[in-house]
Formats: C-alpha cells, structure tokens, sequence
C-alpha cells in the first residue's frame, strides 16, 4: 500500500473510532492533573518527591467498568515525563500505556491528555511514572474500577473502601539514585517502609465497629516485597487486580512490588486502636511501616500493646510465601465485569502455541552493570517503537519471533513478535538469588505454577489448570520459575517489565508485539485503534504526522 492510501485508511478508522469511544453511550471521566516538584520528609529526612495536584499519594482514579478517562497531565518538571496505568489492560490501546516504548515523554512545560476505556475491568490498580528512575520519587496514586451497578459483587457492599499504598523508601533523592545506577553501583538497602506516603503513625483509618471495610492494598514501591497485617483482625481476600479470588481467611499476606488486592476486614473486635503493619521481606535489615486503625470513639495513641512485629522473622522464608501464593485461587463462579462466570474461560483445555522461556540474569555489558533478559539488556530508543511502526521508520528496533538465550551479551532494543490471538505459555525462570517480580501490560496471566530450581516441560504436570489467579504482576523467588499462561488477545505493543525498578532502569524489560503480522495493512480498528490525533512525535517521527494530526475534527 502507498503511503497515501495508508492516511486515507488510517484517517478513515480513526474517525471510525472516534465515533465508538468517544459514543453518548460511555460514561467519561476528565481529570486535570498537574505534576510538580514537592519537598517531603516521611522519615525526617527531606526529598524531593513529585507529586500530582499537589498531594502524594495522588489523586484516587475512580472509574466505573466501561468508563472513558481523560487524564490530562501537565508536567511541571525539568524533564519529560510519563504515567502508566499498572494493571489496567486498556483494550486495544497500548497508544495509551505512557511507557517508552509505546509515548513519547511529556515534555517540560508541556500536557498532553491520555483518554482510555475501562473496558471490562473491575478492581484494584494503581498508577505510576514510567520512565527513568521516577518512580522512585513518587508520582503514584490509586485506581479503582467499580462494578457496574447491574452486576453482582461476590461479597456483600462493603461500609466503605480504603486505598493504602505501601512502599519501601528512599531518603535518597531519586536523581542520586539514578547516578549511582549510571555509575555502575547498586542501590543500598531502602530506609524505611511507608503507608501512603507516610512514616511511621502517620497513616490512620476509621473505623465505625460491626461494619466491615475493604482494604485496597498494593505495593508501589522500589523493590521490596512486603507483607501486610492489621493486628488483631483477620483479612479475607477477595480480589487481585481484577480477579475476584475464591474467599480466605489471612492473618498476613504478601505484596510483592506492583501487586495489589483487596481484602475485606470487619470491625469485630472491642472498639479500640489496632495497627496496621507492613514490614519487608527476604531484606535485611528488616523494616517495618506502621499506620493505625482507629474504632469510632478510640482515643489511644499509639494503640495499645505491642505492634505484631515479632512475627516478621517466621515470615521470611520463601517456601511459605510460595505455599501462601498457590493458596490464593481465582473464584471460578463469581462475575467480573461481565456477568459470566470468571471460570468460563476454560485455560486448562486450550493448547499451548508457544512457549517462552524468560530468563533473567545480571551482568557488566561495556563496562557497567545491566540486568538481561535471555542475554539482552533492553535499551531505549529515542523513538517509540509503537510510532517507528506507525510509520514505518526501520532501525528503531529488532523483532525476535524465537529467542534462545545469547552466550553474547548485549544491549538491544528488542520486540518479541507474538501472533494475535495465540495462547502462549511464559516461563519466567530467575537464576539469581534475589526475588524477581514481573508485569505484562494489557494483559491479566494465569500464574499456572511455581517451582524451585529449572523449569522443564514435565512441570506442566504440577500446573494449576482449573483456578489458577489471574492477574498481571507475579513474582519469581530465587532459584526458581513461575509459569503463566496467557491468550494474546489485545493488539498492540506492551511492555514486558520487572517491577523492580533498579532491574528494570537497567534493562529487565522488553515489549511483546501482539499483531497480525501484516504490517502493509493498516490494522482494523475493531482489532487495534489507530494513533490518537494528539499523539506526540519524537525522535525520529518528530517531523512527521502533521497531515495525520490535522485529521477529521472531533465529531
Ligand atoms: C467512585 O465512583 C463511584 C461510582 O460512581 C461512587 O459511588 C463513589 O462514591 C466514588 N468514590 C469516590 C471516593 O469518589
Ligand atoms: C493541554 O491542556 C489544554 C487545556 O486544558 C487542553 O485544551 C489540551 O487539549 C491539552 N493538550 C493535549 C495535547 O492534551
Ligand atoms: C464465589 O462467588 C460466588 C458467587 O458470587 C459466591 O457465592 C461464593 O461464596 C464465592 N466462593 C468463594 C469460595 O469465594
Ligand atoms: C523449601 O522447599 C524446597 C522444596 O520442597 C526444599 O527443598 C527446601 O529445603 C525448602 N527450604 C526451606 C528453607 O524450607
Ligand atoms: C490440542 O491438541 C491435541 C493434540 O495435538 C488435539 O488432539 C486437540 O484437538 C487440541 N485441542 C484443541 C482445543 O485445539
Ligand atoms: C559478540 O558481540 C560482539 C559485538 O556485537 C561481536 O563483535 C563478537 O564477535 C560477538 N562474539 C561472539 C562470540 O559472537
Ligand atoms: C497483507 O496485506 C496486503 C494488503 O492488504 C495483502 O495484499 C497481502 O496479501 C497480505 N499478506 C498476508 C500474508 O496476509
């Protein structure tokens, strides 16, 4: 196809879609955000921290399945910036995922507005900076995404929701901490452990005894799995990001980085002053973050007792928190979004088409420490590879369809080529004696299975294959792999990442590209939406697109 025809095609089914997201029937939701600078000291050490409309935390994104948000986000700061939406899967819109690999930074002074649907969703998720080191400076906040009204929740409405966002911490200002990574050094041990943004006492909730509340707890922090309890009360899980899970009982639970779940915790005890504590694990020294629950009329501070932190030592061994992550099941008749059941989807039957074998390792690559995936260290281009597709710029970036491991080690900017529609079983496999934790965007996995030492194909046979959790974010303990599978049912180019943001910030990632493998053909917007006309151009598309942006006014 010329590349004439190519706009009149692309343009065409831009309107198209204009015309289906933006239709009188969705519900849409505009948030201005403004991103600053913020000085804040929650362990009595000031850093510089960014902040949205002021406030860190950020403001709660509050949707309703179907929803259409429009954030508008004005980056005050010296340097380009972008958020990203942990968990959410954005159907057919990776345009709008806001990582390297798919948007160009907001520039300083500048905004841009990212508009996307939840469409199908209901949960807990959370945002956060995508690029560089920032996240380690904050910039996160909660989002929620309701139930349709017509549709029935698992559990009874709960007398009202809490958002905690937990957190290993830094005194370090971010930028120090990118130095040193650039510098060829590691990160220390983090400071300190933080409850919304807060040290210790700082964080409180209310609580009115006999009612029953939902806890909506993920963990935005560095690196740092943690383990989150409420003294004196017992947690039922019932969601992780965007599953409804079959109902348990936890006196504790884990949250490795970028997970997040919801539990439901009842005022049944004698109306006083209880602790929340998160504390790290598999870290030492170990740190612990405490925040306090207060029963309507309580006027302890602290609470009474002892904070339940002579617990940590026993919870920091690997096989139990592998056992407590094999007991959290997906609820097979339980309603998500949609009122068929979650256990419709019958993954257990479906044939695998591929497999791939991640494996992560570290390494020095010319001279500085990097962090591989299969022998490669993931490089940034300077051109988004979703806008080097766009239009067609070659030498953006290489896609790799099978990838045996490299003895040679390198740096690439690298694409794995996976065929729309396809069921592909991921072996994330960690040779390292540290934890791993790792994200695909626009997709939920089932985490099949888990296992010590070297994934072989036998391993199929221990798998999960009924009601394995279905989430985005899993982790991997040392010396061990986890196995996901997952159908490739969402077009576009999605960041494949480590959680950990040191691992990540020095090449723990990579993008698969789920396409029809037709790149002559301008892909149907039923299948894939088309560049927004507000997209913004860098590197080498910097020039381009002006006949694209000045495309059909918005009806
Ligand atoms: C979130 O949205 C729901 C549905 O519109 C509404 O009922 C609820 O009050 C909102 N919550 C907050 C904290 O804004
Ligand atoms: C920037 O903000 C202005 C004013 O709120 C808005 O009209 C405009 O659409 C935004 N620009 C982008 C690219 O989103
Ligand atoms: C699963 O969901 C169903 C339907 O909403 C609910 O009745 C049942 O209690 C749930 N089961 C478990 C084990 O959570
Ligand atoms: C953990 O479990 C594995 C496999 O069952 C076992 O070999 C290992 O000794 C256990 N480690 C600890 C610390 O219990
Ligand atoms: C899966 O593969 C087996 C063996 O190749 C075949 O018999 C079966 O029909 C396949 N199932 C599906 C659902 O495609
Ligand atoms: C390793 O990669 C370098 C740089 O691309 C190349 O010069 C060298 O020949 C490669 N070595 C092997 C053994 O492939
Ligand atoms: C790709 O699309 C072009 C244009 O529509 C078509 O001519 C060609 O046959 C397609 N190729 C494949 C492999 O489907």
């Amino acid at each position: 196809m010329d590349l004439g025809r190519l706009v009149v095609a692309v343009v065409l089914s831009a309107a198209i879609l204009h015309s289906a997201v933006v239709g009188a029937e969705n519900h849409h939701v505009f948030m201005d955000w403004e991103v600053s600078y913020a000085l804040r000291s929650p362990l009595g050490v000031a850093k510089r921290v960014i902040a949205i409309n002021g406030h860190l935390p950020g403001p709660l994104l509050n949707l309703t399945t179907n929803d259409v948000a429009h954030v508008n986000v004005v980056n005050t700061l010296d340097e380009p910036f972008l958020l990203t939406w942990n968990g959410l899967q954005l159907k057919r819109n990776s345009w709008n995922d806001g990582v390297a690999g798919t948007n160009c930074g907001i520039p300083p002074g500048e905004n841009w507005t990212y508009v996307f649907q939840a469409k199908d969703e209901v949960g807990t998720f959370f945002y956060r900076p995508s690029l560089g080191l920032h996240a380690a400076g904050g910039g996160h906040g909660p989002i929620r995404v309701n139930n349709r009204p017509v549709i029935d929740v698992p559990f009874p409405r709960p007398d009202g929701d809490f958002d905690l966002l937990i957190q290993d911490w830094y005194n370090m200002d971010a930028a120090a901490m990118k130095d040193r990574l650039d510098g060829g050094r590691g990160l220390p041990p983090p400071d300190g452990v933080l409850i919304n943004g807060m040290g210790p006492y700082g964080a409180e909730i209310a609580f009115e005894a006999g009612r029953t509340y939902r806890l909506r707890v993920s963990n935005v922090g560095a690196r740092t799995s943690l383990c989150f309890r409420v003294q004196g009360h017992k947690m039922l899980l019932v969601e992780a990001e965007g599953a409804y899970t079959a109902q348990k009982l936890y006196a504790s639970l884990d949250v490795h980085p970028g997970q997040s779940f919801s539990v439901l915790v009842t005022a049944d005890q004698p109306p006083r002053a209880y602790y929340m504590v998160v504390s790290s694990l598999f870290v030492g020294p170990e740190l612990y973050g405490v925040g306090t629950i207060r029963y309507a009329g309580a006027n302890e501070h602290p609470p009474s007792g002892n904070a339940p932190l002579d617990e940590r030592s026993s919870h920091n061994s690997y096989n139990r928190s592998m056992e407590q992550a094999k007991s959290i099941r997906m609820n097979l008749t339980a309603g998500a979004a949609r009122p068929n059941p979650q256990g419709s989807f019958h993954y257990g039957h479906i044939n695998v088409t591929r497999t791939l074998l991640l494996r992560n390792d570290e390494s020095v690559i010319g001279g500085r420490r990097r962090c591989t995936v299969n022998g490669i260290a993931f490089a940034n281009a300077a051109t988004p590879l979703k806008l080097a597709d766009f239009f067609r710029i070659a030498g953006v970036y290489t896609v790799v369809s099978g990838w045996p491991e490299r003895r040679n080690l390198t740096l690439g900017t690298v694409a794995i080529d996976a065929a729309y529609r396809d069921f592909v079983q991921i072996v994330f496999e960690n040779t390292l004696p540290s934890m791993q934790t790792w994200h695909l965007d626009g997709y939920s996995f089932f985490v099949a299975g888990m296992g010590w030492g070297k994934w072989s194909a036998d391993a199929r046979s221990t798998y999960n294959l009924v009601d394995a959790m279905y989430r985005s974010t899993v982790q991997v303990y040392p010396m061990s792999w986890t196995a996901v599978l997952v159908y490739l049912d969402n077009e576009g180019m999605w960041n494949l990442r480590s959680q950990n943001l040191e691992r990540r910030y020095l090449g723990q990632e990579l993008y698969l590209k789920v396409s029809q493998g037709n790149s002559s053909e301008v892909p149907d917007p039923r299948d894939e939406m088309p560049m927004p006309f507000n997209a913004l151009l860098c590197g080498k598309a910097k020039s381009l697109g002006s006949w694209y942006k000045s495309g059909p006014s918005p009806a």
